[in-house]
């Protein structure tokens, strides 16, 4: 299929960001999370996963208790998807991923297109994406089964200054931040600065409240404080935003490219 302008869709994409019956008024944090979890399936040793297949269209993987929440995203951006037929579905929703983050505030992150739709087959095991309830140990064994070094973790963290914890979704509820449409480096600040206190859920579940009560953490964020080598990261980039947009932007982008494969279309050229 002959391909469309790209900035065209950006566009598009913008136009539905705002959605005021939604959580704090915008998709951009399902959409940021979508393309998060379309491309952290990749396993760098058998190159299989990744967001090159969008294989979350499939109901295994949609059903990975992980992704529970992702059809809303994946449902909002249909219609942009029907009124542009050439783009991979792959492609669309790291695209929107990268124009929710810079519309929400945040740094440009380098997308190139060029992702294409699998089949089934190419549907990659459950249980690859982090478990919030999990550590340090936990977090490293799946960032780097993709390649990422402790600093590219820390920076990706930061993406938790958006949005929030859902009960009938992952279970946990309420957000990192005072500003969860905004991108920032608040989820660093918060993290540092506040007291946080184990708090147990109803449904058996723990999370971390601040003094007031009106922010959370998971166990996985906590780890953050907890680690010395990512508590070392994590200060720097509560100090400076300028740092932090900047490694988010470079790992953002790599999140998104792990085994996009354009070998075949650059041969035909
Ligand atoms: C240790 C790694 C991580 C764990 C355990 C984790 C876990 C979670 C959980 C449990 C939620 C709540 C889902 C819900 O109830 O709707 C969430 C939301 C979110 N996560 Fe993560 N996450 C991790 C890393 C990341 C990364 C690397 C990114 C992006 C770079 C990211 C972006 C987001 C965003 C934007 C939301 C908000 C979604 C919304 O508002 O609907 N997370 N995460």
């Amino acid at each position: 299929m002959t391909t469309g302008n790209y900035d065209v869709v950006r566009d598009d994409i913008k136009s539905i960001l705002s959605q005021p019956g939604y959580d704090d008024g915008s998709i951009g944090p399902v959409l940021v999370r979508l393309a998060w979890h379309a491309s952290g399936t990749y396993d760098k040793v058998t190159k299989t996963g990744g967001s090159d297949g969008a294989t979350m269209r499939y109901a295994i993987e949609a059903n990975d208790p992980a992704n529970a929440g992702l059809a809303y995203a994946r449902d909002f951006l249909e219609p942009i998807k029907e009124k542009h037929p050439w783009i991979s579905y792959g492609d669309l929703w790291t695209l929107a991923g990268v124009v929710s983050i810079e519309a929400m505030g945040g740094p440009i992150v380098p997308w190139k297109p060029g992702r294409k739709d699998k089949l089934e087959s190419a549907v990659p095991p459950n249980g690859r994406l982090p478990d919030a309830e999990k550590g340090a140990d936990h977090i490293r064994e799946v960032f780097y089964r993709m390649g990422f070094t402790d600093r590219e973790i820390v920076a990706l963290i930061g993406a938790h200054c958006l949005g929030r914890c859902h009960g009938d979704r992952s279970g946990y509820e309420g957000a990192w931040t005072y500003t969860p449409i905004r991108f920032n480096n608040q989820f660093y600040v918060m993290l540092t600065k506040q007291n946080w206190h184990e708090k147990k859920l109803d449904n058996g579940l723990i999370q971390y409240a601040d003094d007031k009560d009106k922010l959370m953490m998971l166990p996985a964020d906590m780890a953050f404080l907890h680690d010395p080598q990512f508590k070392e990261v994590v200060q720097i980039y509560a100090k400076d935003k300028q740092t932090f947009f900047n490694d988010f932007a470079a790992a953002f982008g790599k999140l998104i490219e792990l085994g996009v494969n354009r070998e075949e279309e650059e041969s035909k050229l």
